[in-house]
Parts: C-alpha cells; structure tokens; sequence
C-alpha cells in the first residue's frame, strides 16, 4: 500500500529520524518518497546527506504533493506548524495526517487543519530506531481503517503496532513512550548492584541489558502472567525471595505504578 505513495516527514528530530530510519530499513519505501523538513538550512544539509533523502526548511514545499502527513514535531509547535500548512493551502488534497505529538488531540488538529483531512494520533517510542519499538494508533473523526492500515504499514517496520481508542493515549505515552526511560534507570540501578558487589560495569551492564531483553521476550512469547514467570524463579528459602521482600519493602510497584500515572497526567497537559 505503501507503493508509490509520498511521505512528508514536519521535524526530522530524533523521533522523525527513528521513522524514516525504519522506512528505509524495511525497503519497503524509497528514499524519493521521503521528504522532510527542520527548522536551519545547514541541519538539513546534513540529515539529507545521512539518509539520503530529500530534506527542506519549507514545510509548505514538504507536504504539497504528499499523501501522508507525519507530524514529527514538539507539542507546542503542532498548532504554528498545522497554522502554517493550511493558510498556504498546502493541505487542500487533503492527505492522511499522522501526528505523533504527545497530549495533543486529533479534535486539536482538526480543528486547525479543517473536517476533511483524515488525521491519526500516533505514539511510537524510541526504540523504534533498532526495530524494536512499540506503536499505538487512534482515529480522527474522519479516519477510517484504511488509514490506520497505512499507519501499520510505516510504524510495523519499526517495531509493534496496535490501535487503541484515542482516550488512552495520554497513557500510552506516559507508558510505552516514556517507559523505556523509566526501564534505563532500572537497568542502571540493577548494574550499581553487580558493581556494588565487585563486577566489572561493563559486564554488569551486558548482563542486565541481556537479562532485560529476555524477561521481555518471555512475556511476551510465553504469554503468563508476570507474577506466573516470577514465581518459576523464587525458590523456596532462596536468593530471588529475598531480593524481591528488599523491592518490596521499598513500595517498588506502587513507585512505578504512580511513575506511569504521573507521566500520562503530565502527557495530557503537553498539548490541547
Ligand atoms: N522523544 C520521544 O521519546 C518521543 C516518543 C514518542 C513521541 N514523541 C513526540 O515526538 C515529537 C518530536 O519529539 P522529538 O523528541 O523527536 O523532538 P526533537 O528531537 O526536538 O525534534 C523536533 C524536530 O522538529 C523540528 N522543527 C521544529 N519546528 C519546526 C518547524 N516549524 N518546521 C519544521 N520542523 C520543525 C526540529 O528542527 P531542528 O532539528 O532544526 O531543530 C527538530 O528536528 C514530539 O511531539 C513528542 O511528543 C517523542
């Protein structure tokens, strides 16, 4: 579905580079049907020579024979940026727009850009860079299937997709979005303790990443419960007990718990 079609990227931050990362990767768009934009000539020049993709400072000249629209930019640019497109009429061929700003509604956009463009809200996360990232879709009130279709087609190369219902996305972004975030500082907590007890940080590191990856995994391919895996690994009167009664002494669930709900409040407040 993806044949053929033109893809303007508005902000080739890290976010918009993960994306069009994960297009060229799949080879399952060319470089000429990219085109997107930054803010300074000389970041464009640069961005354009790394990803071999055409890269401009006019959004206008970006998105005027576009069929997709991805809204790469910060929250509190999307309402100037969205302004600008459609004064200059630069959206009248009524392309898909995907925005990928966090707490900032399709009805937001909408309301700037006018009812006939179809718009999607996308949160992908920044492991999207290696394949590895996890995206969710909701529908505009003129999205249909086909467009969140589309959607799969590009966020699928980067990582997993799922659509969820657009009152859910504040949480999607404080969880999937700023969650890998929140694991790093686990990780970096957990390779202090291997330090703490004489390994090499270098090594510690490896074994904690490793060890992250596949406890993921298991959840993920095993489909048990979290609590199921972690009772295959508490012995009796062992090691493992021992540790978790520390985590838990010191409120770790509810500290993460209210971590994902102190972000997705946050998340709502970034935009409209
Ligand atoms: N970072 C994450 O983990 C994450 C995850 C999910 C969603 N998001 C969302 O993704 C969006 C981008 O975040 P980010 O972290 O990628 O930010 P970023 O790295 O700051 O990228 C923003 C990009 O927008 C460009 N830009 C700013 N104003 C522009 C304009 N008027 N026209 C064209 N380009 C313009 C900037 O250009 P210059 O390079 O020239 O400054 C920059 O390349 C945000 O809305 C955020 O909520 C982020």
């Amino acid at each position: 579905m993806l044949t053929g079609k033109k893809i303007a990227v508005i902000g080739l931050g890290t976010m918009g580079h993960a994306v069009v990362s994960g297009l060229l990767r799949s080879q399952r768009v060319n470089p000429d049907q990219i085109s997107a934009t930054v803010r300074t000539k000389p970041r464009a020049e640069k961005v354009s020579k790394e990803l071999g993709i055409k890269c401009l400072t006019d959004n206008v000249d970006a998105v005027n024979d576009a069929d997709i629209v991805l809204l790469c930019v910060k929250p509190k640019d999307i309402e100037k940026v969205s302004e600008n497109l459609t004064k200059k009429g630069a959206l009248k061929h009524n392309p898909l727009v995907v925005s990928i700003a966090a707490g900032t509604s399709t009805g937001f956009i909408e309301g700037i850009i006018g009812q006939e463009c179809p718009v999607l809200r996308a949160m992908p996360n920044t492991p999207c860079f290696i394949g590895k990232g996890m995206t969710v879709v909701s529908k505009g009130s003129q999205a249909k299937d086909e467009h969140v279709a589309l959607a799969k087609e590009i966020f699928s190369t980067m990582g997993r997709f799922t659509e969820l219902e657009e009152k859910h996305m504040d949480t999607v972004t404080g969880l999937s979005a700023s969650g890998p975030a929140f694991i790093y500082l686990i990780i970096e907590a957990l390779v202090d303790g291997g330090v703490m007890r004489g390994l090499p940080r270098q090594i510690a590191t490896e074994l904690v990443a490793q060890m992250t990856l596949g406890a993921a995994e298991m959840v993920l391919t095993t489909g048990k419960h979290p609590a199921s895996l972690k009772d295959e690994v508490t012995t009796p009167a062992g090691c493992t007990i021992a540790g978790i009664l520390v985590l838990e002494d010191g409120r770790i669930r509810s500290v993460l718990a209210r971590g994902v709900e102190t972000a997705a409040k946050v998340a709502g407040e970034l935009g409209r």
